[in-house]
């Protein structure tokens, strides 16, 4: 049943190219995205002109990067916050809000109650679910479903992947409703997300690499991760991961965040996981991000970088290089997200954890 592997995580992050696959399917209609379920008219899309993404753990860091493509697709301002926070701090919304709620589950209480309140407060929600006919789609304007099946491993992984798929299916329909792109833009940013299976599976050649890794950092007393711009969400996904399964002290910084004072946690032979911005797409980010790995490298870091194939610029400064496929910027997220989801794993095995069933955690909790 977990498919030959040591645990269901390894399957279901195998899995990820398909569940991509499928949350794409039949998406993209007569050269349009179509949403799964749209109780909006387009004059209600058109007329946005502030959008709150809310969600919990992983969920979260799925919206973080909602707001990078919706903001650069669509120029509206997108804020991203923890669905747990978001009702009790009276946030501004109106008829021209949308709130777009992201739960694998679709059954999150936080998020239930962050969906509830904006709805007192006349705004509209569009859901993200991988649950068909949970309480959250129900109780939205519209929906978009995530396919990636049902998740057995605690920890998300597939699901991820999918809801950032599904983020960005969500800021072309916006995009394309208040006019921002081109019909012609709009096919081209889905033809580059309609590649992305493919580049998933060819980043799952990295997974015995990286389960190598893994063993060896298992007695770690910590691991720091670093990202800039999308690779920042990616550098607290993995942060969380490695907390989940494996019990460890995780924490992801934004790279620039560095010198004001994470770097003060830099000591010796400390694992960190850096993930390189693209070196074409990105080039001050990426030089940027050179300078930031010297720095840790010379206080002693033993340095995980996770790259883009043929970045050279970065061997030196790598203890480990695991290498991506070049993809997008945007997009970047969906390979460079898995290594770490690996990570996570496999240390967490070599400990001798449950990988499956992390202590103290379920896989939906419905009390706030
Ligand atoms: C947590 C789960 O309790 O809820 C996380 O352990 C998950 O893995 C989070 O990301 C949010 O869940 P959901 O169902 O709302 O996406």
């Amino acid at each position: 049943e977990k498919g030959g592997h040591d645990y269901f995580m390894l399957k279901e992050i195998e899995e990820q190219p398909e569940a991509l696959e499928n949350t794409l399917r039949g998406h993209f209609v007569n050269g349009g995205i179509v949403l799964d379920e749209q109780r909006m008219t387009e004059q209600d899309l058109r007329d946005i002109d502030k959008v709150f993404v809310v969600a919990c753990g992983t969920a979260y860091h799925s919206g973080l990067l909602a707001k990078y493509a919706i903001e650069h697709w669509c120029r509206i301002p997108v804020e991203v916050e923890l669905a747990s926070e978001f009702r009790y701090r009276d946030p501004v919304l109106g008829r021209d809000t949308l709130v777009v709620a992201i739960s694998q589950s679709g059954e999150t209480a936080d998020t239930l109650e962050a969906v509830r309140h904006a709805r007192t407060q006349r705004a509209r929600v569009l859901a993200i679910c991988n649950t068909n006919g949970a309480q959250i789609p129900r109780e939205s304007d519209a929906v978009l479903y995530t396919h990636a099946g049902p998740e057995i491993g605690v920890a998300a992984t597939k699901t991820f992947l999918a809801q950032i798929t599904a983020n960005y299916l969500v800021g072309l329909a916006l995009a394309q409703a208040r006019g921002t792109k081109y019909s012609d833009e709009v096919a081209r940013e889905f033809e580059e997300l309609a590649a992305m299976p493919q580049a998933v599976r060819q980043t799952l050649s990295t997974v015995e690499q990286v389960r190598t890794l893994g063993r060896e950092l298992a007695d770690s007393k910590a691991v720091l991760f670093l990202g800039r711009h999308v690779g920042y969400p990616v550098a607290l996904e993995g942060a969380l991961k490695l907390k989940e399964l494996a019990y460890m002290h995780a924490e992801g910084f934004a790279a620039g965040e560095l010198k004001h004072g994470p770097i003060a946690l830099i000591e010796d032979r400390l694992p960190v996981v850096v993930v390189m911005p693209s070196a074409k797409g990105r080039a001050l980010l990426h030089s940027k991000m050179l300078s930031n790995i010297r720095e840790i490298q010379a206080r002693g870091a033993r340095t995980v970088v996770i790259a883009e194939e043929g970045d050279e610029a970065v061997r030196p400064f790598a203890d480990e290089l695991i290498e991506i496929p070049a993809v997008a910027t945007l997009l970047q997220p969906l390979v460079s997200t898995v290594p770490l989801q690996v990570l996570a794993a496999e240390i967490a095995r070599a400990r001798g954890y449950d990988v499956d069933k992390p202590r103290n955690l379920a896989k939906s909790v419905t009390v706030e």
